[in-house]
């Protein structure tokens, strides 16, 4: 029996080993972790339950049947993230330099399915060059099976994705299709085709971090939701964020233990909008001042920063935050804005987590620009996805709600649960200015007389009265007493009951 045991351990002592001494030392060099440390730093401690240890790949092909690494460059299994169940895989860089083989897929896929039965979240760690090259249409195949069932579990149990280090070809598409993807700045980057193709086929010379490295996907492209300066701060981050995720489409949001009151009371709110209309203010003091102990998990905020939008707990339940930023371009809806808070409503309906959205909004952006860029569309999205949402809704306009924008921020008409306006709220067709000149094109010489027009404009429509006088609105609240109203709100919303219609799937302009 001895014997087998010291045989059992030399074996496992080998596997951990992945690719090697020398290889560990070169991914140390720069500034990476390996695959087992990741997991043991984003798992709690000694909860890390492995799969498949001992897999082997079988390719024959190019002399590989004489080189052989258990574990075949994928450290797979479960764990826990403070007591709660989630399924990992981490692409091992020092064996095969991570690359996905017929044997590390297969592994892949039985942690994927894995979690959907078990219905937990999936956690993915990438730092791959894609499809092992020796093998071929098996690796492609491998790819497939993976791709598939990212999609059959999108939308029933949270995918994180997390690039660590190179990730192309194959690789890219299974963390496009999870939930959210987050990058390590200088040492991660993600291409369908890397630098060299890029030349071959444009012409086009270009670094891998210009072409895909955290700062692109982060500002430019969207694809990734989030960057961190290192491997640490990543999987620290990772670990924050699950707290605010539930493991599935029906298990409910979780429940932290908090110490904010909920009668807390922020006078400060009182006078957050200033005088001068078109002055701006930081819509975050706000977000931060509503939810629980000020923690706000911001997902997206270095691309289109005129919308912000993240997690946030209240009564220690996670709630998600959709809020125009009148520091960036006023807080206008363009196509960026709307796709990145389109998307992450949609993120927020399949989780059933209650959306609080804050609206400062001017309108639409105008422009050559927007429009040939498709803004009627992507703003659809952000409509599509209000409207069809069925969690709980609580809105609050603190000051401009100005025309389509206003129906499109979770307005009473796309069944807003409860609307709220503070005594600043501003909700018009448009902005005065505008109006009146449109109204009274004919006395625009006359600078006196415009202005009195504008100021009676703002008097009759630039208030929240009208809109409350339909219904529109709930209730007029005072600024300081929002967190209070927005409890209360969701107090009364944990009942609610709402259906769409039958149908197969809906077909959102995409
Ligand atoms: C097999 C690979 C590999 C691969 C790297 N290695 N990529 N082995 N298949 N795809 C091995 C290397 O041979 C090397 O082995 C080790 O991993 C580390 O690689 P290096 O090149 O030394 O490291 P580095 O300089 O850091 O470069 C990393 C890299 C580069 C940028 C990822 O290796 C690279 O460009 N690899 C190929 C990327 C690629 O074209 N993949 C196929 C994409 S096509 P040793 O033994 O020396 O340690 C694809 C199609 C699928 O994925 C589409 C499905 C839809």
């Amino acid at each position: 029996m001895k014997d087998v045991l010291e045989e059992l351990e030399e074996r496992r002592a080998n596997a951990r080993t992945g690719g090697g001494q020398r290889r560990i030392d070169t991914q140390h060099k720069r500034g990476k972790l390996t695959a087992r440390e990741r997991i043991d730093l984003l798992l709690d401690e000694n909860s890390f339950e492995e799969f498949d240890m001992f897999v082997e790949h079988r390719c024959v092909e190019f002399g590989m049947e004489a080189t052989k690494f258990p574990g075949d460059g994928v450290v797979t299994g479960w764990g826990t993230i403070n007591g709660r169940v989630v399924f990992i895989f981490a692409k091992d860089f020092t064996v095969f330099g991570g690359s996905l083989s017929e044997m590390h897929a297969k592994k892949i896929i039985k942690v994927q399915d894995m979690a959907l039965r078990n219905r937990a979240p999936i956690i993915g760690l990438f730092d791959a060059g894609g499809a092992r090259i020796q093998e071929g249409v098996a690796a492609l195949g491998g790819y497939g099976e993976v791709f598939l069932r990212n999609v059959l579990a999108s939308g029933v149990i949270p995918q994180i994705s997390v690039i660590m280090g190179p990730c192309a070809g194959g690789d890219v598409y299974s963390p496009a299709m999870t939930d959210f993807i987050f990058m390590v700045k200088d040492t991660s980057y993600m291409f369908v085709t890397g630098p060299d193709v890029v030349k071959t086929v444009t012409n086009e010379e270009v670094t891998a971090e210009e072409l895909g490295g955290a700062i692109v996907h982060t500002t430019k492209s969207s694809i990734a939701d989030k960057a961190y300066e290192n491997d640490v701060e990543a999987l620290l981050q990772i670990r924050r964020l699950m707290d605010f995720l539930p493991s599935n489409n029906e298990s409910g949001t979780p429940e932290l233990p908090t110490r904010d009151p909920s009668d807390r009371v922020e006078p400060s709110l009182d006078t957050l909008i200033p005088d001068n209309p078109n002055q701006p203010y930081d819509i975050k003091e706000l977000i931060e001042k509503v939810l629980d102990e000020g923690d706000f998990f911001e997902i997206q905020e270095g691309f289109a920063p005129n919308i912000v939008v993240g997690f946030g707990r209240i009564e220690g339940r996670t709630i998600g935050i959709v809020a125009n930023q009148p520091m960036v371009l006023a807080g206008v809806l363009d196509s960026d804005a709307s796709r990145k808070a389109a998307r992450f409503v949609r993120f927020c309906d399949c989780f059933e987590i209650p959306i609080i959205t804050f609206v400062d909004v001017p309108g639409f952006l105008p422009g050559t620009d927007q429009e040939y860029g498709g803004l009627i569309k992507h703003g659809a999205k952000l409509l599509f996805a209000y409207s069809e949402c069925t969690v709980p809704k609580v809105t609050v306009i603190t000051r401009k709600a100005y025309g389509g924008a206003y129906d499109v921020m979770s307005s009473k008409h796309i069944r807003g649960d409860v609307n709220y306006a503070w005594p600043t709220a501003e909700i018009a067709v448009m902005g005065s200015k505008g109006a009146v000149e449109i109204l009274y094109r004919a006395e625009l010489d006359d600078r006196k007389k415009i202005e009195k027009r504008i100021k009676d404009y703002e008097e009759r429509f630039a208030n929240p009265f009208i809109a409350a006088e339909r219904g529109f609105i709930d209730e007029v609240i005072i600024p300081r007493n929002t967190r209070l109203r927005i409890i209360r709100a969701l107090n009364m919303l944990r009942g609610k009951q709402a259906e769409n219609p039958w149908k197969k799937h809906d077909n959102i302009p995409l």
